[in-house]
């Protein structure tokens, strides 16, 4: 399993074709829709209630929605709906996931949602190329990891760690990208991922998503003190173009980790202090502890081979 085993990348063109993007009124997947729409394709979105105006109305209003983007209903764990959406489509990108760390909210429709993805992709027969939004939390959970140590696209996180720590979104990601990779081997569909470290930017969609609440608690005065911790981040527009990139770029398989500059949790506070002296951004380190905590680091490089520009390449990630 993994970026070695895989070598099954099809060419998929660039230019002027039919892609599906699932969950597409999330906070990652608005941003690539928006980066679809303005390279040209047609645009496929799948939501949950299309005839949600509210909801739906920052897709509607991109630039080329009007006469390329069409919105329909589809729930990961519904195959037909999901095989409905990808008729005619030459290219999926599933981005779809619940995120949050609740295993009665997360595990099913990630891993049986992925596999339903993979197998309505593979029964498809014009699909030439998936590309699936997976997570850092997939290569660097575990003890087996020492801290400093560089993990690439060859490491995956540990399961049994992560159910330990009830660390219920790595271990339902991990296990929906190793379906994933198992279930495009056995039907042969090429299959790309891009495990994205935690995405920050600006927001198209209404409502707030998990990742931005990482940076809007510090600033809500829901939380007084920050963790002993560290986080790699990556900006939102960056993970879109890497999924357009890797989508478009024929000779692309396997695995590309996402991860940009990397910021101890009491650094973060300090930026915010500073740009928002209004608002109570916590001041001290829970437990009062000196901030101590080593991550490993993580590397973009094979992002970088495919001349995708993110900020700083090689970076510590996240340790809570
Ligand atoms: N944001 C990050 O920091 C980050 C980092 C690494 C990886 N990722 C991955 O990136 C992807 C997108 O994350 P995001 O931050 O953009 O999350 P988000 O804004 O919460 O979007 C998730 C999307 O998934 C849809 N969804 C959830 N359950 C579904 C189901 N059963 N059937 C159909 N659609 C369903 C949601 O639809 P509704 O709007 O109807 O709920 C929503 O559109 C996820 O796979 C996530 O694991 C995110």
């Amino acid at each position: 399993m993994g970026a070695e085993n895989v070598g099954n990348c099809a060419a998929a063109s660039s230019h002027g074709h039919t892609v599906c993007v699932t969950g597409a009124g999330g906070y990652i997947a608005s941003w690539l829709v928006k980066l679809l729409l303005e390279k040209g394709y047609s645009v496929r979105g799948t939501v949950r209630n299309p005839d949600d105006e509210e909801k739906n109305a920052h897709l509607r209003a991109l630039d080329g929605a009007a006469e390329r983007l069409t919105l329909v209903r589809a729930d990961l764990l519904d195959m037909e709906s999901l095989a409905a959406a990808f008729r005619g489509c030459q290219g999926v990108f599933h981005a779809a996931s619940p995120v949050t760390d609740d295993p009665e909210k997360m595990i099913e429709p990630a891993v049986e949602g992925t596999k339903n993805v993979i197998t309505a992709a593979a029964d498809d027969g014009g699909v030439r190329r998936v590309v699936f939004t997976s997570s850092i939390g997939t290569v660097y959970m575990g003890p087996h990891h020492a801290p400093g140590a560089e993990v690439d696209e060859t490491c995956w996180s540990d399961l049994d760690y992560c159910k330990s720590t009830k660390n219920w979104y790595c271990y339902a990601k991990t296990v929906a990208e190793q379906a994933a990779w198992e279930l495009a081997r056995q039907r042969r569909l090429d299959l790309v991922v891009v495990n994205p470290s935690l995405v920050l930017g600006p927001l198209l969609q209404p409502s707030v998503n998990a990742s931005t609440w990482h940076i809007l608690k510090y600033l809500d005065g829901s939380v007084q003190t920050y963790a002993d911790a560290v986080q790699a981040y990556v900006h939102v527009r960056d993970v879109a173009d890497a999924h357009a990139r890797v989508y478009e770029e024929p000779s692309a398989c396997g695995r590309y980790l996402c991860a940009g500059r990397v910021l101890r949790r009491g650094e973060v506070c300090r930026i915010l202090a500073k740009m928002f002296p209004e608002y109570p951004v916590p001041t001290e380190c829970k437990g009062g502890a000196g901030e101590t905590k080593k991550g490993c680091r993580l590397s973009s490089r094979r992002l970088a081979k495919l001349g995708v520009g993110i900020t700083r390449r090689a970076s510590a990630c996240t340790k809570r």
